[in-house]
């Protein structure tokens, strides 16, 4: 089967073919990230609005890089859920549409379990069961995965997103947005040892994180460290950067140990945005080596939003005999353990 996915949930239009038989024909993406970066985060209204201006290029470009026609497709698949209102109603619309034009059955896909489902792209795919660490600007959980559609929720975080605290501290670091890979790339220069900073909630039992302890925290410290223009040394930008970054990779390798430790599983998989850090993936490497289990992640680009994830997300749903109603529906807020089975 063939699949045309479509995401728009947020600062990120991607477009997408998938074949379930040959695997990935053509992938192409947007980035909005200038244009938000001016207002130090995403602009709503300003996303739904350039979702509105690239998704048809984007889609004309992926048909054509998979050398067949508008339309060549069995099914459509977009992201109806969770994201920005605006943003959904562009790629949901679309979606829905394109496929009543081409006669074709379409799926509102879940971006969570999109993201949860990107490993799968690459050439050695992780087999069910496994625990999914979900680490973006929007979600940070940890799940059961016994198969597509049956997840428990182990864990997740109280406050901040692990992205949104990269993206935080990056900010007050003075290091724009979107900040998780400015600071990663900080503190690959930083001394990890200078300053020790807090590993919120592992010195209590459970799975769930809490993450605005630790921006506080940041925040004290680079405050401390400010000379009287309110500037901080490069050197000591690194260093907060590395110290950062070593409490929230840690704070995560802690949980997924657990998690791993409550299931009994041998597999382990990383996905969203946060999971492109390498200093996150090196440390859970060597922690499943430890466990004698395995890790799993999708390379970069597909470690952060994009159509692919979509495409194959909606590809297992549709094989499954799953498909949308012709209405044009958005779950803004749409609980991953709420889906169903296959
Ligand atoms: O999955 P994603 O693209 O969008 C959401 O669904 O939220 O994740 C974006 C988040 C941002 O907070 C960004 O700062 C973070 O992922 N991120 C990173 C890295 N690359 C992206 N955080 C830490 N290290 C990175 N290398
Ligand atoms: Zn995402």
């Amino acid at each position: 089967m063939r699949v045309l996915g479509i995401e728009t949930s947020c600062d990120e239009t991607g477009v997408a073919i998938y074949d379930s038989e040959h695997g990935l024909l053509a992938d192409a993406l947007f980035s909005q990230v200038k244009m938000h970066a001016e207002y130090g985060g995403v602009v709503p209204e300003l996303a739904s609005r350039d979702h509105v201006l690239k998704l048809l290029p984007l889609l004309n470009q992926v048909f054509e890089c998979a050398g067949i026609a508008p339309g060549e497709v069995d099914a459509v698949a977009y992201t109806s859920g969770p994201g920005l209102v605006g943003a959904l109603m562009v790629g949901a619309s679309t979606g829905r549409a394109l496929a009543m034009a081409w006669g074709l059955p379409a799926i509102g896909v879940h971006h969570m379990e999109g993201h949860l489902l990107a490993p799968m792209l690459e050439a050695e795919p992780p087999e069910f069961p496994f625990v999914a660490l979900l680490v973006s600007g929007g979600h940070t959980q940890l799940v059961q995965v016994q198969g597509i559609g049956e997840y428990e929720l182990l864990g997740e975080s109280l406050d901040d997103a692990a992205g949104e605290a990269f993206d935080k501290a990056a900010k007050m670091l003075g290091l724009g947005y979107p900040g998780g890979p400015a600071l990663a790339a900080q503190a690959v220069q930083g001394d990890r040892s200078r300053f020790t900073f807090p590993r919120p909630m592992t010195d209590r039992p459970g799975m769930d994180f809490s993450f605005s302890g630790l921006k506080t925290f940041t925040l004290n410290t680079a405050n401390d460290h400010r000379d009287s223009d309110g500037k901080i040394e490069p050197q000591t930008v690194c260093d907060i950067s590395a110290a950062f970054e070593e409490a929230v990779v840690d704070t995560l390798a802690i949980k997924c140990k657990r998690a791993l430790q409550h299931t009994g599983y041998k597999r382990l998989i990383i996905a969203g945005g946060v999971s492109a850090n390498q200093r996150l993936r090196e440390r859970l490497q060597l922690m499943v080596e430890k466990q004698r289990a395995q890790l799993f992640y999708a390379r970069p680009e597909f470690c952060t939003d994009n159509g692919a994830m979509i495409a194959l997300a909606g590809c297992q749903r549709l094989l499954a005999g799953q498909r949308s109603d012709l209405s044009i529906q958005c779950k803004p807020r749409w609980p991953l353990a709420s889906l169903d089975g296959l």
